[in-house]
């Protein structure tokens, strides 16, 4: 356990890896007993080289993998080990900006923003309601009628960050947000999570942008092939947020 970190000592442990390895069918240990914890409510980045495992451990932490030993808790419960009836219920509370877009180019802006609100039985005028609240908070409402090839890369990007937060989800995955983007774009995008993090979202970001990871007040966490090379001291970034449920509800919505 991170004891060094203010809030996983206070027991408020968003993400806890424990000793997780994970080997593809046919393959190698693609991760190597990772273990690390993030507190609800802290932002933290994932780093490395090509390769070294970054959307493998996003996507244990949302049960799309599951590892061969070792444990993954999402807020205490351990998805790891979670039957196929309970994914929903864990994927509610986490949004997720996929390394490749995974956008529908065959639905427009709204429409792909409001998918994941039908999946969850939403009725139409509140899903409405949220579908423009999200897209208000990337800067897209004006698009809503567009079909997504029409966007740039980094409205794009933006989109995907809209469907991520439509849920309002406690915990934001992003794999490499700005990859493809200049750096003006890039800022955009990282404002964008600190506004989430202000609200008290725990967030995980992986990136190689090596200019949003200079001077960074957040964790960084470096993966070498496949094992944690390093983690900077965590900000004690749960302290500095607003936590209370009211926060969280409105956190990645306005
Ligand atoms: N579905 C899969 N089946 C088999 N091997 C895989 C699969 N997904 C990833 N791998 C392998 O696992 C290793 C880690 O891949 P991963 O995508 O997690 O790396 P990454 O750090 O995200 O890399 P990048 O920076 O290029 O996105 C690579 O060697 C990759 O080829
Ligand atoms: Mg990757």
């Amino acid at each position: 356990m991170d004891r060094s970190n203010p809030a996983v000592q206070r027991g408020r442990s968003m993400i806890a890896f424990n000793q997780v390895s994970k080997r593809y069918p046919g393959g190698f240990d693609v991760l190597k007993n990772v273990s690390f914890e993030l507190a609800k409510g802290e932002m933290a980045f994932l780093t490395g080289h090509s390769g070294a495992g970054k959307s493998t451990l996003l996507k244990l932490i949302a049960a799309i993998e599951r590892p061969n030993t070792g444990s993954v808790l999402v807020n205490n419960q351990n998805v790891s080990v979670l039957k196929s009836g309970a994914l929903p219920y864990l994927r509610r509370n986490l949004g997720i900006i996929f390394q490749d877009h995974k956008l529908l180019f065959d639905r427009n802006v709204f429409d792909n923003v409001q998918l994941p609100l039908q999946i969850c039985g939403f009725d139409h005028k509140e899903s409405s309601k949220r579908v423009r609240a999200a897209l208000d908070k990337v800067g897209l409402l004006g698009r809503e009628r567009a079909n997504p090839i029409a966007l740039s890369g980094g409205e794009q990007q933006r989109l995907c960050i809209a469907r991520a937060i439509v849920n309002r989800p406690s915990i934001l995955l992003a794999d490499e947000p700005t990859g493809s983007l200049d750096a003006e774009y890039a800022e955009e995008i990282m404002a964008i999570f600190k506004s989430f993090h202000q609200v008290g979202v725990t967030l995980l970001i992986s990136t190689h942008d090596a200019s949003v990871l200079r001077n960074t007040q957040f964790r960084v966490i470096e993966l070498k092939q496949g094992e944690i090379q390093s983690s900077s001291a965590p900000a004690d970034s749960a302290q500095t947020t607003s936590t209370s449920p009211a926060a969280l509800s409105t956190g990645a919505q306005a």
